[in-house]
């Protein structure tokens, strides 16, 4: 009935019309898509001969949603809507055949069939608040009335989806197809013979369950819009006619895709993908699959990156230099398993499963079978040149060879092998287990497939990897400390912890700079300023007065027996009071909105200096590290796309200022920030014409 090569195809099969999608990769609803789903459904509706219709798609999945391309651009018509409005009119019934992943538009489709089957493997899902807005086709409406308030609540405010199994169970299907599916779907049609009235499961538990829902949700997803609009709208499908429940949609999907949070959360999709091309080292590029690793050092760091492995069935090696260092590494990697399996994070027997993937041993020799060592001892030069010498003589010829370090000259430690080559950073974040972000540290001589390798590696066990070259800090850690002087310098001059950290915690970080000193021990920075011969006279009072953070219960701030909340602390008043004094600083209050400059602007000038060096690759990738490493909050994008929101112009003035008011260089802005300012230009513009070019 249609003609081959057709994006959508209508074929009959006795009485049953079947409509097929094949728009690879993922049957993305595009305008091509969309035409043909309308023509084809026109079609099989004026064909006498079919009595009902099964809507599936071709490759690797059902539609798993909107065509990102067509993003920011008006809609050409027909759009969903008008597809939904046809299958709910129709009088012959339609079926959707799942299969992979009906996200979005694509579950939304579905769900304006009137029945849906799936294979077993199948998952539906509303991803759309992840990306700043809400199902903007039915989505809130249809979903709580096919399976009820509480799992529509659960699925369209985080975006996550479910399988067919609880689909099935839910009614969010009717029939789990384990055959052919587009045979079980015709069966299924011919079986079902008439369209059927959409079920109705909106009854609301108790009043105040929509209020209530909102505001534990405002705890868990902090300063984030979209989740509270998606109650809003799931609110008017249990309490509006459906006809004003869709309007209500409508409206608030609107409001959401206009606001400034969808701007940077769809602008930080975008990042995170971008983030993984690297210009001179293709697509087609030899990758090494890592089968076999080995972890060198099993404290803080070494014990996490180990357990990364463990989680996705690749065995690894720990070397340590002692048993005992050893017992005590693997015994708080077993002991982190056996909290997340009583948290119900993972299964009891796979705690032995995991460790058994872990093998500790003192022995070096143990490595040479690996295709991947990760040095993670002591941040000693010494040490580690001593290490890679050894690794050098052991592993095998082609094995990747990286270091851990979060400070010290990769290029260095890859000097002391024979094969530098073979020699790349794999940054870690603590807890190396539980953070995504993956600063891949480029030395001089990397091969380009040690570093292809390295991007592969990281996809492999779950972590978001970024391009980073060789410089003090890398770049997430490089700005950071430009935020760590400067939130002293706030401190001296009359600010207090709980104020500063008050402001970054409102702006959407998890927490501040001195919580967060707190929590990784103050013994950390004073360790690397003595090594550096640099002072900060606070920090080093605080340390002096045995104040050294979380582990002693005092800090920044002061803690209560068993408990991690900060408590300003009359103590530490002093001690900054008194600092101030000996410097001869005449203490004053700061406004919040100067705090918010002083500690963020300086980060945006380090990052053009990265630019300027070419240590990252784009400003997208910077705000990629500082949202996955940093908890910078994704809703402002990262520090780059929140500087060119704010204007560049400003901030460059700004640090001006500041620059003379403190008399501190590092405070002028940078060369690239100037000169965007004055052309009235972004880092995304920057960016773009740098890309084309
Ligand atoms: N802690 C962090 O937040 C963090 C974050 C990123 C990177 N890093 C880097 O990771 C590395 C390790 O840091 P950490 O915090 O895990 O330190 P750590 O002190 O907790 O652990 C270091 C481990 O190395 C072992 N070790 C020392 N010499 C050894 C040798 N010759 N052979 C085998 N094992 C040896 C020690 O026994 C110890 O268990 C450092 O380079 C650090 O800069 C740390």
């Amino acid at each position: 009935m249609t003609e081959a090569g057709q994006i959508v195809t209508l074929e009959r099969v006795g009485a049953i019309g079947v409509l097929t999608v094949n728009n690879p990769p993922v049957n993305a609803l595009s305008h091509g898509v969309r035409s043909g789903l309308k023509a084809g459904l026109d079609a099989a509706g004026a064909d006498q001969a079919i009595s009902g219709l099964v809507l599936i798609c071709a490759g690797r999945t059902f539609v798993a949603g909107a065509d990102i391309t067509e993003f920011g651009k008006p809609m050409k018509e027909p759009g969903l809507a008008a597809i939904i409005e046809t299958i709910e009119n129709s009088s012959k019934p339609v079926i959707a055949a799942i299969h992979g992943t009906a996200l979005g538009g694509g579950l939304e489709l579905a769900l304006a069939c009137h029945y849906r089957v799936a294979v077993p493997d199948a998952r539906c899902g509303l991803p759309e608040v992840k990306l700043g807005i809400l199902p903007g086709a039915g989505g809130t409406q249809r979903l709580p009335r096919v399976v009820g308030l509480a799992l529509a609540l659960d699925m369209i405010t985080s975006g996550d989806p479910i399988g067919a199994k609880q689909a099935r169970e839910t009614g969010l299907v009717d029939e789990v197809i384990a055959g052919d599916l587009k045979t079980g779907a015709i069966a299924f049609a011919e079986k079902v013979v008439r369209v059927r009235e959409m079920s109705d499961k909106l009854k609301v538990p108790d009043p105040d369950f929509f209020k209530n829902y909102k505001s534990t949700l405002a705890k868990r997803r902090r300063g984030l819009e979209a989740p509270q609009a998606c109650v809003d709208a799931v609110e008017a499908a249990a309490t509006l006619p459906f006809d004003q429940g869709l309007k209500r949609e409508r409206e608030l999907f609107t409001r959401l895709l206009g606001g400034e949070q969808s701007k940077a959360q769809r602008y930080f999709f975008f990042a995170e993908r971008e983030a993984n091309k690297i210009p001179d080292v293709p697509g087609d590029t030899a990758v090494k699959t890592i089968r076999k690793a080995a972890v060198i050092g099993a404290g803080t760091m070494g014990g996490g990156i180990a357990m990364n492995f463990a989680n996705v069935g690749i065995p690894v090696t720990v070397v340590e230099a002692t048993q005992a260092a050893l017992d005590r590494g693997l015994g708080v990697v077993r002991r982190n398993y056996e909290i997340s399996a009583s948290r119900g994070g993972m299964a009891a027997e796979d705690i032995d499963k995991r460790m058994a993937l872990i093998k500790g041993t003192t022995d070096y020799g143990a490595i040479a079978d690996t295709d991947l060592v990760i040095e993670a001892v002591f941040e000693d030069m010494a040490l580690k040149k001593e290490i890679f010498a050894k690794l050098d003589g052991i592993a095998k010829p082609d094995a990747v060879l990286a270091t851990n370090t979060s400070t010290l000259d990769v290029n260095a430690i890859a000097a002391a092998t024979k094969r530098p080559e073979s020699v790349i950073g794999l940054h870690f974040f603590s807890p190396a287990n539980v953070m995504r972000l993956l600063e891949i540290v480029r030395g001089a001589k990397t091969s380009k497939p040690v570093v292809a390798s390295s991007m592969a590696l990281a996809k492999t066990i779950r972590k978001v990897p970024v391009l980073v070259g060789v410089c003090d800090g890398f770049v997430g850690n490089r700005m950071l400390a430009q935020r760590g002087r400067e939130a002293e310098r706030l401190l001296i001059e009359g600010a207090l912890p709980h104020q500063v950290d008050k402001v970054l915690t409102d702006f959407g970080f998890p927490m501040g700079p001195f919580a967060m000193g707190d929590l990784a021990g103050l013994d950390v920075g004073w360790r690397v300023r003595q090594a550096r011969g640099t002072k900060a006279p606070i920090a080093d009072a605080l340390y002096e007065a045995g104040r050294l953070g979380q582990k002693t219960s005092a800090g920044y701030y002061h803690y209560e027996p068993g408990s991690r909340a900060p408590l300003p602390d009359p103590d530490v008043e002093r001690i900054i009071i008194e600092v101030s004094k000996q410097l001869g600083v005449a203490r004053k209050p700061i406004p919040e909105a100067e705090i918010l400059e002083r500690l963020v602007y300086p980060m945006i000038n380090e990052g053009a200096k990265i630019l300027e060096e070419r240590m990252a690759l784009r400003a997208s990738d910077i705000d990629v590290i500082w949202v996955y490493g940093y908890g910078w909050p994704i809703y402002r994008g990262g520090p780059m796309h929140y500087a060119d929101s704010i204007g560049l112009k400003k901030i460059a003035e700004r640090l001006s200022e500041y620059a003379d008011r403190f008399n501190e260089p590092a405070l002028k802005p940078a060369a690239l920030l100037q000169q965007l300012a004055r052309e009235g230009r972004g880092f995304a513009d920057w960016q773009a014409s740098a890309k084309a070019a």
